[in-house]
Protein backbone atom coordinates (compact mmCIF):
# COMPACT_ATOMS: atom_id res chain seq x y z
CA UNK A 1 0.00 0.00 0.00
CA UNK A 2 1.26 3.40 -0.80
CA UNK A 3 1.62 5.75 1.73
CA UNK A 4 0.23 9.54 2.20
CA UNK A 5 2.84 12.16 2.96
CA UNK A 6 1.53 15.26 4.93
CA UNK A 7 3.51 18.62 4.69
CA UNK A 8 1.92 21.57 6.65
CA UNK A 9 1.82 25.17 5.12
CA UNK A 10 4.19 28.04 6.15
CA UNK A 11 3.57 31.64 5.93
CA UNK A 12 6.35 33.99 4.97
CA UNK A 13 7.37 36.77 7.77
CA UNK A 14 9.82 37.49 5.12
CA UNK A 15 8.76 37.53 1.79
CA UNK A 16 9.68 35.80 -1.35
CA UNK A 17 8.15 38.08 -4.00
CA UNK A 18 10.34 37.69 -7.26
CA UNK A 19 12.48 35.32 -9.15
CA UNK A 20 16.03 35.16 -10.63
CA UNK A 21 15.05 32.24 -12.62
CA UNK A 22 11.68 31.16 -13.68
CA UNK A 23 12.08 27.18 -14.92
CA UNK A 24 14.56 26.53 -11.42
CA UNK A 25 12.52 29.32 -9.74
CA UNK A 26 15.66 31.07 -8.30
CA UNK A 27 14.33 33.67 -5.80
CA UNK A 28 15.67 37.29 -6.09
CA UNK A 29 15.96 37.54 -2.14
CA UNK A 30 16.09 35.15 0.43
CA UNK A 31 13.15 34.61 2.98
CA UNK A 32 12.22 33.20 6.14
CA UNK A 33 8.44 31.20 7.44
CA UNK A 34 6.47 29.77 10.32
CA UNK A 35 5.15 26.57 9.64
CA UNK A 36 1.82 26.00 10.66
CA UNK A 37 -0.38 23.60 12.78
CA UNK A 38 -3.39 24.24 11.32
CA UNK A 39 -3.47 23.92 7.81
CA UNK A 40 -1.69 20.94 5.90
CA UNK A 41 -1.94 18.48 2.44
CA UNK A 42 -1.91 15.00 2.58
CA UNK A 43 -0.72 13.57 -1.07
CA UNK A 44 -0.15 9.73 -2.10
CA UNK A 45 1.14 8.73 -5.45
CA UNK A 46 0.56 5.49 -6.60
CA UNK A 47 1.20 3.68 -10.16
CA UNK A 48 -2.07 4.24 -12.31
CA UNK A 49 -3.19 3.17 -15.96
CA UNK A 50 -2.92 6.83 -16.63
CA UNK A 51 -1.48 10.07 -15.41
CA UNK A 52 -4.34 11.17 -12.97
CA UNK A 53 -4.21 14.40 -10.63
CA UNK A 54 -7.21 13.91 -7.90
CA UNK A 55 -7.23 17.21 -5.02
CA UNK A 56 -10.11 17.18 -3.14
CA UNK A 57 -11.95 14.00 -4.31
CA UNK A 58 -12.33 15.84 -8.10
CA UNK A 59 -10.42 14.72 -10.96
CA UNK A 60 -8.80 17.89 -12.25
CA UNK A 61 -7.83 18.70 -15.72
CA UNK A 62 -6.05 22.29 -17.15
CA UNK A 63 -4.13 24.24 -15.33
CA UNK A 64 -3.35 22.40 -11.95
CA UNK A 65 -2.86 18.86 -13.81
CA UNK A 66 -0.55 20.78 -15.97
CA UNK A 67 1.17 22.14 -13.53
CA UNK A 68 1.10 18.76 -11.48
CA UNK A 69 2.50 16.47 -14.12
CA UNK A 70 5.27 19.10 -15.82
CA UNK A 71 6.49 18.76 -12.05
CA UNK A 72 6.57 14.88 -12.06
CA UNK A 73 8.41 14.93 -15.19
CA UNK A 74 10.76 16.53 -14.49
CA UNK A 75 11.69 14.80 -11.48
CA UNK A 76 11.06 11.45 -13.26
CA UNK A 77 13.88 12.28 -15.41
CA UNK A 78 16.08 13.62 -12.44
CA UNK A 79 15.92 10.43 -10.96
CA UNK A 80 15.62 8.24 -14.21
CA UNK A 81 12.22 6.55 -13.26
CA UNK A 82 9.07 6.10 -15.50
CA UNK A 83 5.40 5.18 -15.33
CA UNK A 84 2.35 6.53 -14.91
CA UNK A 85 1.01 8.22 -11.74
CA UNK A 86 -1.82 8.86 -9.51
CA UNK A 87 -1.80 11.19 -7.39
CA UNK A 88 -4.46 12.34 -4.83
CA UNK A 89 -4.05 14.93 -2.55
CA UNK A 90 -6.08 16.39 -0.20
CA UNK A 91 -5.47 20.14 1.03
CA UNK A 92 -6.55 21.12 5.15
CA UNK A 93 -5.84 24.47 3.49
CA UNK A 94 -7.82 26.55 1.09
CA UNK A 95 -6.71 26.30 -2.58
CA UNK A 96 -5.18 29.42 -4.30
CA UNK A 97 -6.76 31.74 -2.24
CA UNK A 98 -3.42 33.09 -0.75
CA UNK A 99 -3.29 30.85 2.41
CA UNK A 100 -0.11 29.35 0.92
CA UNK A 101 -2.01 25.72 -0.43
CA UNK A 102 1.18 26.08 -2.90
CA UNK A 103 3.78 25.45 -0.30
CA UNK A 104 2.23 22.17 1.49
CA UNK A 105 0.89 21.20 -1.67
CA UNK A 106 4.52 20.50 -3.85
CA UNK A 107 6.06 19.64 -0.49
CA UNK A 108 3.84 16.98 0.50
CA UNK A 109 3.92 16.15 -4.05
CA UNK A 110 7.85 16.09 -3.62
CA UNK A 111 7.52 13.76 -0.82
CA UNK A 112 5.05 11.54 -2.15
CA UNK A 113 6.70 10.97 -5.46
CA UNK A 114 10.09 9.80 -3.25
CA UNK A 115 7.83 7.87 -1.49
CA UNK A 116 6.33 6.06 -4.39
CA UNK A 117 9.79 5.34 -6.15
CA UNK A 118 12.05 4.22 -2.75
CA UNK A 119 14.19 7.30 -3.01
CA UNK A 120 15.75 8.31 0.14
CA UNK A 121 16.84 11.78 0.50
CA UNK A 122 18.19 14.74 2.91
CA UNK A 123 15.80 17.77 4.30
CA UNK A 124 18.49 19.65 2.45
CA UNK A 125 17.26 17.66 -1.15
CA UNK A 126 13.83 17.09 -0.85
CA UNK A 127 14.20 21.16 0.23
CA UNK A 128 15.44 22.05 -3.42
CA UNK A 129 12.85 19.22 -5.34
CA UNK A 130 10.22 20.92 -3.64
CA UNK A 131 11.63 24.49 -4.73
CA UNK A 132 10.89 23.15 -8.11
CA UNK A 133 7.02 23.05 -7.79
CA UNK A 134 6.78 26.16 -6.28
CA UNK A 135 9.24 28.22 -3.88
CA UNK A 136 7.69 28.69 -0.54
CA UNK A 137 7.52 24.71 -0.92
CA UNK A 138 11.17 24.47 -0.04
CA UNK A 139 10.18 25.63 3.29
CA UNK A 140 7.12 23.53 3.93
CA UNK A 141 9.70 20.35 4.70
CA UNK A 142 10.62 21.77 8.08
CA UNK A 143 8.52 22.48 11.66
CA UNK A 144 8.88 25.88 13.35
CA UNK A 145 10.91 28.22 11.67
CA UNK A 146 13.00 27.90 8.24
CA UNK A 147 14.50 30.20 6.20
CA UNK A 148 15.23 29.75 2.23
CA UNK A 149 18.12 31.12 1.36
CA UNK A 150 18.35 31.81 -2.21
CA UNK A 151 21.71 30.68 -3.37
CA UNK A 152 23.23 31.41 -6.98
CA UNK A 153 22.23 27.85 -8.59
CA UNK A 154 19.68 24.91 -8.30
CA UNK A 155 22.35 23.07 -6.14
CA UNK A 156 22.68 26.25 -3.40
CA UNK A 157 18.90 27.33 -3.28
CA UNK A 158 17.17 25.32 -0.43
CA UNK A 159 16.04 25.75 2.57
CA UNK A 160 16.76 25.12 6.13
CA UNK A 161 15.47 25.05 9.42
CA UNK A 162 16.39 28.05 11.95
CA UNK A 163 14.46 26.37 15.02
CA UNK A 164 12.24 23.45 14.59
CA UNK A 165 10.48 23.40 18.20
CA UNK A 166 9.97 27.19 18.86
CA UNK A 167 9.69 27.80 22.84
CA UNK A 168 8.82 31.55 21.16
CA UNK A 169 4.70 32.62 22.30
CA UNK A 170 3.65 33.32 18.88
CA UNK A 171 0.39 32.80 17.40
CA UNK A 172 -0.94 33.28 14.33
CA UNK A 173 -4.84 33.67 13.41
CA UNK A 174 -5.64 33.33 10.00
CA UNK A 175 -9.58 35.53 9.14
CA UNK A 176 -10.79 33.54 6.64
CA UNK A 177 -12.45 37.03 4.67
CA UNK A 178 -12.90 35.30 0.95
CA UNK A 179 -11.23 31.58 0.26
CA UNK A 180 -12.43 31.64 -3.21
CA UNK A 181 -9.69 30.97 -5.52
CA UNK A 182 -7.94 34.03 -6.75
CA UNK A 183 -7.70 36.12 -10.27
CA UNK A 184 -3.96 36.10 -10.24
CA UNK A 185 -1.38 32.93 -9.20
CA UNK A 186 1.57 34.09 -6.94
CA UNK A 187 3.44 32.53 -10.16
CA UNK A 188 2.12 35.91 -12.39
CA UNK A 189 1.71 37.89 -8.91
CA UNK A 190 5.35 38.14 -8.55
CA UNK A 191 6.48 38.35 -12.13
CA UNK A 192 4.27 41.13 -12.60
CA UNK A 193 6.25 43.18 -9.44
CA UNK A 194 9.07 43.10 -10.52
CA UNK A 195 8.18 45.85 -13.18
CA UNK A 196 7.44 48.02 -9.95
CA UNK A 197 10.25 51.12 -9.51
CA UNK A 198 9.89 49.87 -5.98
CA UNK A 199 11.03 46.63 -6.70
CA UNK A 200 15.25 47.28 -6.28
CA UNK A 201 14.39 49.20 -3.38
CA UNK A 202 12.73 46.51 -1.86
CA UNK A 203 15.06 43.42 -2.72
CA UNK A 204 17.97 45.67 -1.31
CA UNK A 205 16.37 46.34 2.22
CA UNK A 206 14.96 42.39 2.36
CA UNK A 207 18.46 40.84 3.77
CA UNK A 208 18.86 43.16 6.27
CA UNK A 209 15.47 42.70 7.14
CA UNK A 210 15.88 38.98 7.27
CA UNK A 211 18.87 39.65 9.25
CA UNK A 212 16.71 41.14 11.78
CA UNK A 213 14.06 38.93 12.06
CA UNK A 214 16.82 36.20 12.67
CA UNK A 215 17.86 38.30 15.35
CA UNK A 216 14.07 39.11 16.44
CA UNK A 217 13.64 35.04 16.99
CA UNK A 218 16.44 34.42 18.55
CA UNK A 219 16.32 37.26 21.59
CA UNK A 220 12.33 36.03 21.57
CA UNK A 221 11.13 39.45 20.82
CA UNK A 222 7.70 39.42 19.84
CA UNK A 223 7.19 43.26 19.19
CA UNK A 224 10.20 43.13 16.98
CA UNK A 225 8.98 40.30 14.61
CA UNK A 226 5.75 41.23 14.73
CA UNK A 227 6.29 45.03 13.84
CA UNK A 228 9.64 43.72 11.08
CA UNK A 229 6.80 40.98 9.45
CA UNK A 230 3.78 43.57 9.25
CA UNK A 231 6.77 46.09 7.53
CA UNK A 232 7.63 43.42 5.33
CA UNK A 233 4.37 42.69 3.85
CA UNK A 234 3.68 46.38 3.16
CA UNK A 235 6.34 46.02 1.30
CA UNK A 236 5.57 43.33 -0.88
CA UNK A 237 1.95 44.77 -1.60
CA UNK A 238 3.47 48.30 -2.40
CA UNK A 239 5.58 47.28 -5.12
CA UNK A 240 2.32 45.07 -6.21
CA UNK A 241 0.50 48.13 -5.52
CA UNK A 242 3.08 50.10 -8.43
CA UNK A 243 3.77 47.21 -10.64
CA UNK A 244 3.29 48.76 -14.23
CA UNK A 245 0.34 47.77 -14.61
CA UNK A 246 -0.03 48.15 -10.96
CA UNK A 247 -2.25 45.63 -8.86
CA UNK A 248 -3.79 44.21 -5.52
CA UNK A 249 -4.72 41.45 -3.57
CA UNK A 250 -6.52 43.55 -1.68
CA UNK A 251 -10.28 43.83 -0.98
CA UNK A 252 -11.99 46.17 1.01
CA UNK A 253 -12.50 43.52 3.90
CA UNK A 254 -8.51 43.46 3.76
CA UNK A 255 -8.65 47.09 4.26
CA UNK A 256 -11.17 47.13 6.65
CA UNK A 257 -9.07 44.07 8.72
CA UNK A 258 -5.57 46.18 8.66
CA UNK A 259 -7.36 49.53 10.54
CA UNK A 260 -8.60 46.83 12.50
CA UNK A 261 -5.10 45.66 13.82
CA UNK A 262 -4.10 49.41 14.12
CA UNK A 263 -7.05 49.89 16.24
CA UNK A 264 -6.39 46.76 18.65
CA UNK A 265 -2.71 47.84 18.72
CA UNK A 266 -4.30 51.59 19.76
CA UNK A 267 -6.14 49.62 22.95
CA UNK A 268 -3.11 48.40 23.54
CA UNK A 269 -3.43 45.26 22.40
CA UNK A 270 -0.39 44.10 20.95
CA UNK A 271 -0.71 42.42 17.55
CA UNK A 272 0.43 42.53 13.94
CA UNK A 273 -0.39 41.62 10.38
CA UNK A 274 1.02 39.38 7.56
CA UNK A 275 -1.02 39.29 4.44
CA UNK A 276 0.38 37.12 1.15
CA UNK A 277 -0.99 36.76 -2.67
CA UNK A 278 -4.64 36.79 -1.83
CA UNK A 279 -7.23 39.14 0.38
CA UNK A 280 -6.75 37.35 3.53
CA UNK A 281 -5.03 38.22 6.77
CA UNK A 282 -2.87 36.85 9.31
CA UNK A 283 -2.74 38.19 12.51
CA UNK A 284 0.69 37.53 14.89
CA UNK A 285 -0.03 37.68 18.36
CA UNK A 286 0.63 36.59 21.63
CA UNK A 287 -1.68 33.71 23.84
CA UNK A 288 -2.68 36.47 26.46
CA UNK A 289 -4.47 38.61 23.29
CA UNK A 290 -6.04 35.59 21.50
CA UNK A 291 -9.60 35.49 22.90
CA UNK A 292 -9.75 39.25 22.50
CA UNK A 293 -8.77 39.91 19.17
CA UNK A 294 -10.92 37.13 18.03
CA UNK A 295 -13.80 38.91 19.84
CA UNK A 296 -13.20 42.07 18.14
CA UNK A 297 -13.02 39.96 14.39
CA UNK A 298 -15.92 38.06 14.72
CA UNK A 299 -18.00 41.26 15.55
CA UNK A 300 -16.88 43.78 12.84
CA UNK A 301 -16.70 40.90 10.26
CA UNK A 302 -20.08 39.28 11.31
CA UNK A 303 -19.29 35.62 12.70
CA UNK A 304 -16.12 35.26 10.27
CA UNK A 305 -14.31 32.31 10.77
CA UNK A 306 -10.75 32.67 12.53
CA UNK A 307 -8.10 29.71 12.59
CA UNK A 308 -5.66 30.11 15.73
CA UNK A 309 -2.65 28.24 14.58
CA UNK A 310 0.91 27.91 16.25
CA UNK A 311 3.86 26.27 15.07
CA UNK A 312 3.21 22.88 13.30
CA UNK A 313 5.79 20.10 12.38
CA UNK A 314 7.76 19.07 9.13
CA UNK A 315 6.95 16.64 6.55
CA UNK A 316 6.57 13.15 7.30
CA UNK A 317 5.05 10.10 6.42
CA UNK A 318 1.26 8.82 7.39
CA UNK A 319 0.94 5.12 7.27
P1 LIG B 1 -1.80 29.80 -2.64
O1 LIG B 1 -2.03 31.17 -2.15
O2 LIG B 1 -2.90 28.87 -2.24
O3 LIG B 1 -0.44 29.24 -2.32
P2 LIG B 1 -0.75 29.79 -5.34
O4 LIG B 1 -1.18 30.59 -6.53
O5 LIG B 1 0.62 30.01 -4.85
O6 LIG B 1 -1.85 29.99 -4.22
O7 LIG B 1 -0.89 28.24 -5.68
C1 LIG B 1 -2.11 27.65 -5.92
C2 LIG B 1 -1.92 26.55 -6.96
O8 LIG B 1 -1.18 25.46 -6.36
C3 LIG B 1 -3.23 25.92 -7.38
O9 LIG B 1 -3.85 26.69 -8.38
C4 LIG B 1 -2.77 24.56 -7.87
O10 LIG B 1 -2.24 24.65 -9.17
C5 LIG B 1 -1.62 24.24 -6.92
N1 LIG B 1 -2.08 23.35 -5.83
C6 LIG B 1 -2.80 23.70 -4.72
N2 LIG B 1 -3.02 22.62 -3.95
C7 LIG B 1 -2.45 21.57 -4.57
C8 LIG B 1 -2.29 20.18 -4.24
N3 LIG B 1 -2.77 19.69 -3.12
N4 LIG B 1 -1.57 19.41 -5.09
C9 LIG B 1 -1.03 19.94 -6.21
N5 LIG B 1 -1.13 21.22 -6.58
C10 LIG B 1 -1.83 22.04 -5.78
C1 LIG C 1 3.39 35.81 -1.08
O1 LIG C 1 5.81 29.95 -3.65
O2 LIG C 1 3.42 30.26 -4.38
O3 LIG C 1 3.28 33.58 -0.30
O4 LIG C 1 7.28 29.74 -6.65
O5 LIG C 1 5.71 30.81 -8.25
O6 LIG C 1 4.97 28.83 -6.90
P1 LIG C 1 5.84 30.06 -6.96
O7 LIG C 1 5.29 31.05 -5.86
P2 LIG C 1 4.82 30.77 -4.37
O8 LIG C 1 4.83 32.26 -3.81
C2 LIG C 1 4.66 32.56 -2.47
C3 LIG C 1 4.53 34.02 -2.30
C4 LIG C 1 4.14 34.48 -0.93
C5 LIG C 1 5.36 34.77 -0.06
C6 LIG C 1 6.12 33.59 0.47
O9 LIG C 1 5.52 32.54 0.74
O10 LIG C 1 7.34 33.75 0.69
Amino acid sequence: MEKTVRAHTNIALIKYWGKANQSLRLPLMSSLSMTLDQFYTDTKVSAGPKNQFWLNGVEQSGQSYQRVFSFLKLLQEKFGVKGNLKVESVNHVPTAAGLASSSSAFAALAGAFCVHYGINLSAVELSRLARWGSGSASRSIYGGFAIWQKGIDNESSYAYALDEKPQMDLQLLVVELNKNPKELSSTQGMKQAQTSPFFRPWLERNQAELAQMVAAIKANDFSKLGSLAELNACEMHAVNLTAQPGFTYFEPATIKAIKLVADLRRLGIECYFTIDAGPNIKILSQLKNVKDITKRFVSEFHNVNIINASFGPGISCLN
